[in-house]
């Protein structure tokens, strides 16, 4: 029997225990902790959908928010949960007023999704969407900085940027750029969709106009979790996408920012009350709580990289982009790969295309084992032509 390098165990969560999943990247995994206090609250909220929703929502919600900014190092003032970070990039987006001519500045390795809500509010006010080219593998910080920086104009209105990008699975060194084109008058919007949970976060010391960052991928709260961060001097000026009660509250016990993303209609509250939930049931996996975690994962998401590497040899990014997931280039490869390595070999992993390339990217989590590991190992080599080691 082989050592164990990758020593994820299953038992915390309810995946299927036949399939190897390698892809906690995209939607996450919720553990069954976090999901049976989901489902006393449910029971709670229907035994009186009345109590619930009025008296007791706005502690419950206040709680879970002041556990949230504490963990992301912000005020709880300045943070609201939105269901994922695609409603917290368009609230944003579209609560700003765009002339013709201004540019809205992204880079080619953004979410589609994202990168369609920057086109949506470009063409209506007929601005232009401008796209960075950023190398990848990404060698050096400078060569995703100096790409973003050339692209910026005097017409450059917003630039939206990631902490971590989603295909090419990048930490970014995006610090002091922000804070460089905050500083020029240029506000910025993160996308942190998978930076909650994967890697430290001091929001509140941030430059960034704005954030959003999902709770259900690295946090492991139930899907439709996420937090918006606005600096204290945009929030009279962004709101949610659904204008609800808040819009003419007149309370003045919280911010109209508040007021308004706390409540968009009736939804089901308990995935943003599970957040203190996730928070200790993930953060008690590890002696060392979370640091502990986001570092173990890191290099369990570098050993799989590695082993990867030895399959498919290739130049591949220094370990500092590295966080909880790692991609790899699949020569000859196109994203019907994905499917192929679930039907044949019963692994969950994603192929993306991104450009003319096919990029398969792992996501370390708790739950991955060895045995996962070893499975994509070995199907690689049986099913992508000119693998080393292929049979
Ligand atoms: C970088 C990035 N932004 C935004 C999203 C969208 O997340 P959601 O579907 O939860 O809104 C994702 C999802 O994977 C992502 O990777």
């Amino acid at each position: 029997m082989s050592r164990c390098r990758v020593c994820g165990v299953r038992h915390p969560w309810q995946l299927d225990d036949a399939v190897h999943f390698l892809n906690h990247g995209s939607f996450g995994a919720t553990p069954r902790k976090v999901l049976e206090r989901q489902s006393e609250l449910r029971a709670t909220l229907e035994s009186n959908p009345v109590r619930f929703m009025t008296r007791e929502y706005e502690p419950r919600l206040d709680q879970a928010r002041d556990e949230l900014a504490r963990f992301v190092g912000a005020r709880p003032q300045d943070v609201v949960f939105v269901n994922n970070a695609t409603t917290g990039v368009n609230a944003v987006l579209r609560s700003l007023k765009f002339e013709p001519g201004d540019e809205l500045l992204t880079f080619d390795h953004a979410y589609n999704a994202c990168v369609n809500a920057l086109r949506f509010v470009a063409e209506r006010s007929g601005a232009r969407v401008v796209v960075a080219q950023v190398p990848f593998p990404l060698m050096k910080d400078e060569f995703f900085i100096d790409a973003i920086r050339e692209r910026v104009t005097a017409r450059t209105k917003l630039v939206l940027l990631e902490r971590i990008t989603s295909p090419t699975a990048l930490v970014l060194p995006i610090d002091a750029l922000v804070a460089e084109l905050e500083g020029r008058g240029i506000p910025v919007l993160v996308d942190a969709a998978h930076a909650p949970g994967q890697v430290p976060l001091h929001l509140e010391h941030t430059k960034a106009s704005f954030t959003t960052g999902n709770l259900h991928k690295w946090v492991c709260a139930p899907k439709g979790s996420a937090l918006l961060h606005v600096r204290e001097d945009w929030q009279s000026r962004i709101h949610p996408t659904t204008i609800s009660h808040g819009a003419n509250s007149p309370r003045s016990d919280r911010s109209k920012f508040q007021l308004e993303f706390d409540w968009v209609g009736t939804d089901d509250p308990t995935a943003y009350f599970c957040v203190p939930t996730a928070l200790a049931t993930m953060g008690g996996l590890v002696a060392g709580g979370w640091p502990a975690l986001m570092e173990r994962n890191r290099e369990d998401a570098l050993e799989i990289r590695q082993r990867l590497m030895h399959v498919l040899p290739q130049e591949l990014s220094p370990a500092k982009f590295v966080g909880s997931m790692a991609s790899i280039v699949v020569p000859g490869a196109t994203r019907a790969l994905s499917d192929r390595l679930l039907r044949e070999f019963a692994i969950e992993v994603p192929v993306f295309q991104f450009g003319d390339r096919a990029v398969l990217r792992v996501s370390a989590q708790r739950h991955v084992r060895e045995q996962d590991v070893e499975a994509l190992v070995d199907a690689l080599r049986k099913t992508v032509p000119g693998a080393r080691g292929a049979a």
